[in-house]
């Protein structure tokens, strides 16, 4: 298929917690800032924090986790700044973003929480407690009855705050007794959850684990109409990705995900693949769910490529140049055979236009584009050295062609202009 220069937008239906007017629509939640800064090394100061919130705001995603504000005096005054800043601005579309600062379910780290994000517009408060055997036995040292008691207190207490925008997540959800987390998740909902969020912690379910899991919860938890279902995916067998989409197929409408994929130990769902992959094949491919099952987002996508150069520079976690949609070579084309094919229509070996992620073609720092090399075909060479203003005959492209291939086994990263155009002075040297 061939897809458009630019993708297309659709309006964002209004914020209301716990109810989306479209049921279509999916609602982006990030946390580079919370679970993305919890990736070893991945340090942040408040300003560099601030530049994030805004840009994850240009990029249009609809709920902000700006960090853990009990963490330290740092973060909370961190979340604060951004709520009240970046939570009160009207952006793009005539959105103001959701500020969400995260908590454990116990009454100092939610007032803390509440604090630091009751200035924005929209503020939430997402506390969590673990539900999985190994988690309560070993980590909490309590039964489920007193785990379940927690969540509740946890969740009356934020809304008692004024609190009406609320997210409960049952840590590691992915390994959790399914009877366990429909009870939970029931009676938080009678408590004033708004967003159950369901995280696959240590990133252990298969995509079809995962959506079954979204589906019987839907089905089995008591007032599960009333609110939300999200994800939360790690990356630990590099299925977050994968995992996410297979909770939006069976009715999740909150995605929780970082830009770069940036988190803990392997990382977190990446925002960009997650956003892609619901922008190309969403309103065909996920007929599951609430809806008709043509799903999207809100986000700007020409925003992807700013965002993740800001979050790798900030957090000095540079992508890996093969990083799906992001990453150095994801629009780099080195064979032969695919830059001749390039060279007749781009669609054969791009999904997506670099345009479509905010990446310029023809910029030679952008990364998009053909790489000459050693694999590359006389075509390639032949219609950069025409670009660069050479008209040569056979004969010459044929000898200047051959050099090429001797040089670029040599060269790593390819072929820049100044070399090519060394090889043509060298050869017009020879036969004159
Ligand atoms: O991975 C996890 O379980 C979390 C929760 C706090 C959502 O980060």
């Amino acid at each position: 298929e061939t897809q458009p220069f630019l993708l297309e937008r659709r309006p964002r239906p209004p914020y209301v917690p716990g109810k989306i007017s479209d049921p279509d629509y999916v609602r982006i939640f990030d946390t580079t800032l919370r679970d993305g800064e919890q990736s070893p090394g991945a340090t942040l100061t408040s300003s560099e924090k601030l530049d994030i919130a805004r840009k994850l705001a240009q990029l249009g995603v609809d709920i902000i986790e700006a960090g853990f504000p009990i963490a330290s005096p740092d973060d909370f005054n961190a979340v604060k700044q951004i709520a009240d800043i970046v939570g009160n601005e009207v952006f793009d579309d005539g959105y103001v973003p959701v500020i969400c600062g995260l908590s454990r379910a116990n009454p100092k780290d939610i007032e803390t929480a509440w604090n630091a994000v009751k200035g924005a517009k929209l503020p939430r408060v997402h506390t969590f407690i673990a539900t999985s055997p190994i988690h309560m036995e070993a980590k909490l040292n309590k039964t489920p009855d007193e785990v379940v008691e927690i969540a509740v207190n946890a969740v009356k207490f934020a809304k008692s705050l004024g609190c009406n925008d609320i997210e409960f997540s049952p840590e590691d959800a992915g390994r959790s007794d399914p009877e366990f987390l429909y009870r939970i998740l029931s009676e938080v909902i009678q408590a004033g959850a708004t967003t159950l969020n369901i995280p696959d912690t240590t990133g252990w379910n298969m995509p079809w684990e995962f959506g079954e899991l979204i589906k019987n919860l839907r089905e089995n938890v008591q007032g599960a109409e009333n609110v939300v279902f999200s994800t939360h995916c790690q990356n630990d067998l590099g299925l977050a990705t994968a995992n996410s989409l297979a909770g939006a197929l069976n009715g999740a409408r909150q995605l929780e995900c970082t830009i770069n994929g940036i988190g803990e130990r392997a990382g977190n769902a990446s925002l960009e693949e997650v956003v892609m992959a619901l922008a190309l094949k969403g309103a065909t491919k996920f007929q599951g769910g609430p809806g008709t099952g043509k799903l999207y987002t809100a986000i700007n996508s020409v925003y992807i490529t700013p965002a993740s150069k800001m979050v790798a520079e900030y957090t000095g976690m540079a992508c890996q140049p093969h990083k799906a949609i992001v990453g150095a070579n994801a629009f780099q084309h080195e064979s032969g055979i695919h830059q001749d094919g390039m060279i007749k229509n781009k669609s054969t070996y791009e999904i997506m236009t670099p345009e479509s992620i905010g990446l310029m073609r023809g910029d030679s720092q952008s990364g998009a584009g053909i790489v000459l090399g050693k694999h590359s075909g006389r075509n390639a060479v032949g219609t950069r050295l025409r670009e660069l203003g050479y008209d040569l005959d056979a004969d010459k492209l044929n000898a200047i062609f051959t050099r090429f291939k001797q040089v670029a086994e040599r060269k790593k990263g390819g072929l820049e202009d100044d070399d090519l155009e060394a090889l043509v002075s060298d050869q017009m040297g020879r036969s004159d």
